[in-house]
């Protein structure tokens, strides 16, 4: 069984994370990290999911011991990027993301701004150079997409495949 942190910030698209969650195949042991801006993700504890309070600075999930193997930030606001590029672990989301950098584990980080400002692609930069994986909600035109709902299933599968996660979510170019 994998550990997977799936967490939100407060930008918008949270709805994302729910479909991020529900979708997980078999297999992953998922803990979420229920922000301030969760209130909107509608999920409920259950087997796979196990929720963390962001203020719980102690939980499992903050420590490197635990051997959570990925986490994935989505979406995450410039104010949370900026944190963890200063490596600032002031709640359960940041410190969570600063045990995946200094474990040499995967972070996936799905920034959402429009536009970016030079300082929040500075920080980009910064992360992606040690390997944290940058990929924010960007449309994709290619896979005969006609519906938001299958749009957000692209998203999502293409955060899947920067994680290694098996998945059916949308029409591979080619296929
Ligand atoms: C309606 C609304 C939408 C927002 N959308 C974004 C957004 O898309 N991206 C972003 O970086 N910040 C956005 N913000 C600002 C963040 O919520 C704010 O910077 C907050 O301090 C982030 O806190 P957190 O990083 O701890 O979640 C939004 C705020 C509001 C009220």
């Amino acid at each position: 069984m994998k550990k997977i942190v799936v967490a939100t910030s407060g930008a918008s698209g949270v709805g994302l994370a729910q479909k991020f969650i529900n979708n997980l195949p078999k297999g992953y042991e998922c803990h979420f990290i229920k922000t301030e801006n969760s209130d909107i993700v509608n999920l409920k504890e259950g087997a796979n999911v196990i929720m963390h309070e962001e203020s719980d600075i102690a939980a499992s999930i903050a420590s490197g011991s635990f051997g959570v193997d990925m986490m994935a930030i989505i979406p995450t606001s410039m104010n949370t990027l900026a944190k963890i590029s200063n490596a600032i672990a002031d709640n359960l989301v940041c410190r969570a993301a600063s045990v995946m950098i200094k474990e040499r584990k995967t972070l996936l980080l799905a920034p959402r701004e429009m536009p970016f400002s030079p300082i929040d692609l500075e920080n980009m930069q910064k992360l992606s150079q040690i390997g944290v994986i940058i990929a924010p909600p960007i449309l994709g035109y290619y896979a005969q997409i006609q519906t938001l709902e299958q749009m957000e299933d692209f998203l999502i599968g293409k955060w899947y495949d920067q994680l290694g996660i098996e998945h059916n979510l949308f029409q591979r170019w080619g296929e």
